[in-house]
């Protein structure tokens, strides 16, 4: 049987919550394989809006929903999510959740450090979501995180906290702030490690299982292929791989099992936080489409950043994260425009590029090189089949193939699930 992997095909926030939660309706597991909770996944199943960032979305319609190894973990956001979610209707125990039991812990201090060096980064800010991500990741590569599986051996963490203590300490003193109050710490993690243990599992044979029986798996990917620490805009990344190819090292699947790679990609670009956008808009049309898309951050409530659709990043995107099919979301934002632009090809010190340079700074100078189509008036939005979308918006999808050299499997028309132009099933493939 077929697995889906979905991954956002830029800077995040391409509208993977609905289009995950219109697979997870068919798969018998959701797993999420990296990130924390920095995602923002909006959920709209009938009159009910579930906002999510570290539960799996599969967790609203009772499938199984995992949280592989290869996301950060804090204790403390699991359970506020979790009771706002039961206060909700839903319905979330052991059955329903497994937690890895290697996923490195996101810690108070985690949090500090985050936003301590936000503060004092002036003009370098990346404009992080200030949840700990960072320092946490920093920490399980340099092999001194606190883990799921430590929770149930709280009296044996002495010598794990000197060496946390001791790295953490340092960088806090170089910013004015007191260690780390040690007792402090080892009391509230004894307070909530219950409920974290409860959800606990080696997932890897949960999953391992699931494929053997043949059930669809559904990889839930956060944050955007250009956010990702090796192949986005470096330094304003994330601080995970946000690749398709995560879905296997952060989850205990061989890559074998990632399947169907399904990236999300907007009818036009939104970024939050700091970074180069070279398509960016500061005037009445870069509002409108703020305006009518709601472009505000689902986890810190900030204004997004928007532009016009960017053909050179989602090819390049497209190509490092192996995507199979794309589906392209919220072109009912556009309807009424004049013309559109697309970005098909970048300028740099006069020389033309086709891709987006390495260097930061060449980055923020990419001038760039627009193709115009004429817009369309019609409304789209609630579209269900091609027919029911305006010609000229047929026409801007089918030259938005073309030039990322990827095909459309679904087209979004609008935040209703049912509002979906299936073109390629990914679980049939
Ligand atoms: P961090 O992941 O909190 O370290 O933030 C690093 C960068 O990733 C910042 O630019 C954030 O705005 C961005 N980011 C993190 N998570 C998301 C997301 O779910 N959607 C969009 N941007 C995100």
């Amino acid at each position: 049987m077929a697995n889906v992997t979905v991954i956002g095909g830029q800077w995040g926030d391409e509208g993977k919550g609905k289009i995950v939660d219109w697979l997870a309706s068919r798969a018998q597991v959701v797993v999420r394989f990296q990130g924390g909770h920095n995602a923002g996944h909006t959920l709209v199943v009938g009159e009910q809006t579930y906002k999510l960032s570290l539960l799996p979305s599969g967790i609203v319609r009772g499938t199984l929903s995992v949280i592989g190894n290869g996301v950060v973990l804090d204790p403390w956001a699991l359970r506020t999510e979790v009771e706002k979610l039961s206060g909700q209707g839903v319905s979330i125990s052991p059955e329903t959740l497994q937690i890895a039991d290697t996923c490195p812990l996101i810690l108070p201090f985690h949090r500090d450090l985050d936003a301590l060096r936000e503060d004092a980064s002036g003009q370098g800010k990346i404009g992080t979501t200030r949840r700990g991500i960072g320092p946490a990741y920093e920490d399980k590569v340099g092999r001194r995180a606190i883990r799921v599986c430590d929770l149930a051996h709280l009296g044996e963490l002495g010598p794990q906290l000197d060496r946390l203590c001791a790295h953490h300490d340092a960088l806090r003193a170089g910013f004015g702030e007191p260690p780390i109050d040690r007792e402090r710490l080892q009391r509230e993690l004894g307070e909530i490690a219950d409920f974290v243990l409860q959800f606990a599992r080696p997932v890897w044979i949960t999953l391992n299982a699931a494929r053997s029986r043949g059930d669809r798996i559904l990889f839930e990917g956060a944050q955007g292929v250009l956010l990702d620490v090796d192949h986005g805009t470096y330094p304003f990344v994330t601080s995970s791989n946000t690749i398709a190819g995560t879905a296997a090292g952060g989850t205990g699947l061989g890559p074998n099992a990632v399947g169907f790679v399904l990236g999300i990609v907007k009818a036009y670009t939104t970024r939050v936080g700091a970074g180069p956008f070279p398509t960016e808009l500061d005037d009445e049309v870069g509002q409108r489409l703020g305006e009518r898309g709601h472009e505000f951050g689902t986890v810190t409530g900030r204004k997004r950043r928007c532009g016009w659709f960017d053909a050179v990043l989602v090819r390049q995107s497209c190509a490092v994260a192996g995507v199979t099919g794309i589906a392209l979301t919220k072109i009912d934002v556009l309807d009424g425009l004049e013309e559109i632009r697309i970005c098909t090809g970048y300028r740099l010190r006069g020389q033309m590029l086709d891709h987006l340079p390495a260097h930061a700074a060449d980055q923020a100078a990419v001038e760039p090189v627009y193709e115009v189509m004429k817009g369309w008036q019609e409304s789209s939005a609630g579209a269900r089949s091609w027919a029911q979308l305006p010609a000229q918006a047929i026409k801007y999808i089918r030259r938005i193939e073309e030039l990322i050299h990827c095909p459309v499997a679904l087209v979004s028309t609008s935040p209703e699930r049912e509002d979906t132009i299936l073109v390629r099933d990914p679980f049939a493939n």
